[in-house]
């Protein structure tokens, strides 16, 4: 296995799922858990120095054990990784002035006599490299064994490796999306190291399990489900792990989509046996929304309610020690604290933010590492079913926020079979996968309509449908008018209550995804 030695950097998760799509087990260490002793049990077959914010000329800045050196095994120092790896190693650092400093995009071009081999490292024999810089300090002499294979502007030492002890270092982030060829040099250099890239996600899961087991004890453990991926996928991973020791609870605010509840219920009790709590609290969730129009009130009164039926059911769980939660890598701010010392600060989550402070609980959060398409892949490992796997966000207030205005029982009613039918006609026409999100939003209000001979005045409501990567920006998916024009004729003819469909032809910004 591989050692990643953190630092600091705000990119570190990024290098494991580089080598993860390599197919080469790693783990990440907080460089102050890393010691002599640390280092001989985990016997690592390479090591990454992340790169990190600190400058390797403060007194005190983070470093590795020496022994990392007498391992005799291939190291890749990163950024900051790079200077230390230098300055360990009788090279010479030194501090960034403006000239020198770089950060995002710069060119790297090989050394002349180096030309040959970098083409085959890295390079595409263009002669330049587009990679990703972001640093003040630089190294200004290499170590001793050392050479130079590339520089870049401001860095005259932006590749250089020592090849019979089979240490590299470089001054760019190759795990970044701006070093378009940087996953080659970890391709390489896992290469290097003689690893056979045969780990797999179920590899993963094995690893994972053992983790959850020895977190947990015998200890019980709550989980917050909700019917999305994440939640679903953490509750599976942890009942393989650790049997009945987990109860899920499942909020139901009665704000779900059509036969929702009744299809988690089913999955996870029946499929999974997993013990679960159908928390039915819809009458009180819809009381309190009685009478409520403003988006922020709605969501406020929703998160509160939330967090305290939670809590109910949670303290009818003898001896529950554990909170699960489904939160990824980019739910996670920051890997290491170094005002305070070897702590790790995490952004808890948000549908349950400030739960397990207020219950007394510690997390167990068994997809920190991953993101989002590996928890996917993760999910359909433990055979969650695919349709499941793919389904589009659903926001934590449900349609609340998909009926603007005032919530009643029957507008929700009439929301429901709506959204069915158009996610159904979506599915049908083959484009569910090439959407990032979509839904029906039922308007505040009434239109006139004729159908047969009479007179109606039903509500109107609005499809939406966007393309997106993150949900930070979208744009409204094209269909066809073929397509919108069917979807309108069936909502109409097969949903009471609607006799008018509109589409949504916004994009993010200025809209947003919901219309609350
Ligand atoms: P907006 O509407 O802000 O939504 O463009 C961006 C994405 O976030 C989802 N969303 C939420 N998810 N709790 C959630 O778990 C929420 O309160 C919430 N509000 C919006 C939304 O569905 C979209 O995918």
């Amino acid at each position: 296995r591989l050692l990643i030695i953190d630092f600091g950097s705000q990119v570190t998760q990024l290098i494991a799922r580089r080598l993860r799509e390599l197919n080469v087990y790693c783990e990440i260490h907080p460089y102050q858990n890393v010691t002599d002793a640390f280092l001989a049990e985990f016997a690592p077959k390479a090591v990454i120095f992340s790169g990190g914010p600190d400058s390797v000329m403060r007194d005190g800045s983070p470093r590795p054990p020496k022994s990392v050196y007498d391992l005799g095994v291939p190291i890749l120092g990163i950024c900051y990784g790079q200077q230390v790896m230098m300055h360990d190693l009788g090279g010479r650092v030194e501090a960034g002035e403006h000239a020198t400093a770089e950060f995002g995009r710069a060119f790297v071009t090989p050394s002349e006599d180096r030309i040959d081999l970098l083409t085959g490292w890295f390079m595409d024999g263009s002669g330049r490299e587009q990679v990703w810089m972001s640093h003040g300090d630089h190294v200004a002499e290499i170590a001793p064994g050392f050479s130079v294979y590339g520089t870049s502007p401001g860095a005259p030492f932006a590749i250089t490796a020592d090849e019979d002890r089979k240490f590299y270092a470089v001054q760019f982030h190759p795990e970044v999306h701006h070093t378009p060829n940087g996953k080659t040099i970890y391709e390489n250099f896992v290469r290097a190291a003689g690893f056979s890239g045969d780990w797999t996600m179920g590899a993963y899961r094995e690893e994972a399990i053992r983790k959850i087991r020895e977190q947990v004890g015998d200890k019980q453990v709550i989980c917050g489900l909700s019917g999305g991926v994440d939640s679903s996928v953490a509750a599976v991973l942890i009942h393989e792990a650790i049997g009945d020791q987990l109860t899920c609870v499942f909020v139901d605010h009665g704000l779900l989509r059509l036969n929702e509840a009744d299809e988690v219920v089913k999955m996870f009790r029946d499929h999974y046996n997993i013990p679960l709590i159908h928390a039915d609290e819809s009458e009180l969730f819809l009381g309190e929304l009685d009478g409520v129009s403003d988006p922020e009130t709605k969501r406020k009164i929703i998160g509160r309610l939330f967090i305290d039926v939670f809590q109910k059911h949670a303290n009818s769980i003898d001896g529950a020690e554990f909170l699960a939660q489904g939160t990824l890598y980019p739910d996670v701010i920051e890997s290491v604290s170094f005002s305070g010392g070897p702590s790790v600060t995490i952004k808890s989550h948000h549908n349950v933010g400030g739960l397990p402070e207020k219950m007394g609980l510690k997390l167990v959060e068994p997809l920190r590492e991953l993101f989002k398409d590996e928890v996917r892949a993760l999910g359909r490992e433990l055979g969650l079913p695919d349709s499941f796997i793919g389904r589009h966000p659903f926001p934590g207030p449900g349609l609340a926020i998909r009926c603007p205005g005032e919530i009643t029982r029957e507008k929700l009613e009439i929301l429901r079979k709506a959204d069915a039918v158009y996610i159904d006609q979506i599915r049908k026409h083959g484009l569910y996968d090439d959407i990032w999100q979509a839904f029906v939003a039922i308007l505040p209000v009434r239109t006139v309509g004729v159908m047969g001979d009479g007179r109606t005045y039903d509500f109107a409501c609005a499809l939406r449908a966007v393309t997106s990567v993150d949900g930070m920006t979208a744009d409204y998916y094209p269909f066809s008018h073929d397509f919108l024009g069917e979807t309108a004729t069936r909502i109409i003819n097969e949903v009471r209550g609607i006799n008018r469909v509109t589409y949504d032809v916004t994009s993010k910004p200025p809209g947003t995804i919901e219309w609350e």
